[in-house]
């Protein structure tokens, strides 16, 4: 028996953070999906293989599981080297390949085999889990977004100024949004959640009463 709690959205608002403290608040597992776009992106740059044209021969040699919040890729344990500006946007081009999101599905399910979960990503709610019991799409405007990202030190090059941020976030949704397989888009029955001026806190109370009730 599994329940998961599904929490789709775009980059940057603020969805990390809120599916982590829901978790721990309600006391579930929590895996964030983006990891596997990033840890695939990661091993195609460090093999020199282009990021757009993932291959079954590579993704045959890319073993991921996650164990508890942890991703292991090929029996390693991922961390910091998948948050750099340069494998997000390789993990982006990743992640419109059908051949890819096959490779991942099982993943995900597995992941949430025999226990209550959080998990976060773009597709939860409509491919992975759509009898989720709980779904919720968690955005912000771009600007916000940009902000936030900005606050965040080893999301952005140092250099990066707001514009370049604010114009990397519209890029990148605009790729994970009109994508044909498996588009980053709210399901019919998901509850959109705009934290646009909302306190992290907020956030979490408000998807806590909305899990209690569920459950
Ligand atoms: O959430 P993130 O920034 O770590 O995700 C990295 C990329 O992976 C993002 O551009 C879209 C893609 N992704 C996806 O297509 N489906 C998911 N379930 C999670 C992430």
């Amino acid at each position: 028996m599994s329940t998961v709690v599904a929490i789709d959205g775009p980059a940057g608002a603020g969805k990390s953070t809120v599916a982590r403290l829901l978790a721990d608040r309600m006391g579930y597992a929590y895996v964030n999906t983006g990891s596997l776009y990033r840890a695939l992106a990661w091993s195609a740059k460090r093999a020199g293989i282009d990021p757009g044209a993932l291959t079954a021969e590579f993704l045959a040699q890319q073993q991921l599981e996650f164990k508890g919040a942890d991703l292991y890729l090929n029996g390693n344990l991922t961390g910091a080297e998948l948050r750099a500006p340069d494998i997000a946007q390789g993990a982006s081009l990743i992640s419109k390949q059908k051949l890819v999101r096959d490779h991942l599905l099982p993943v995900q399910r597995n992941a949430a085999k025999n226990c209550w979960i959080v998990m976060e990503g773009r597709d939860i709610g409509t491919v992975i889990f759509p009898d989720a019991k709980c779904k919720f799409f968690v955005t912000a405007t771009p600007e916000e977004r940009a902000r936030r990202r900005m606050a965040q030190s080893g999301e952005v090059a140092s250099n990066a100024d707001f514009e370049a941020i604010l114009a990397e976030i519209k890029e990148r949704d605009e790729r994970d949004s009109t994508r044909e397989i498996a588009p980053l888009k709210p399901a019919d029955d998901s509850v959109i959640v705009d934290t646009t001026g909302l306190s992290i806190d907020e956030v979490v109370e408000k998807l806590a009463a909305l899990c209690t009730a569920a459950r």
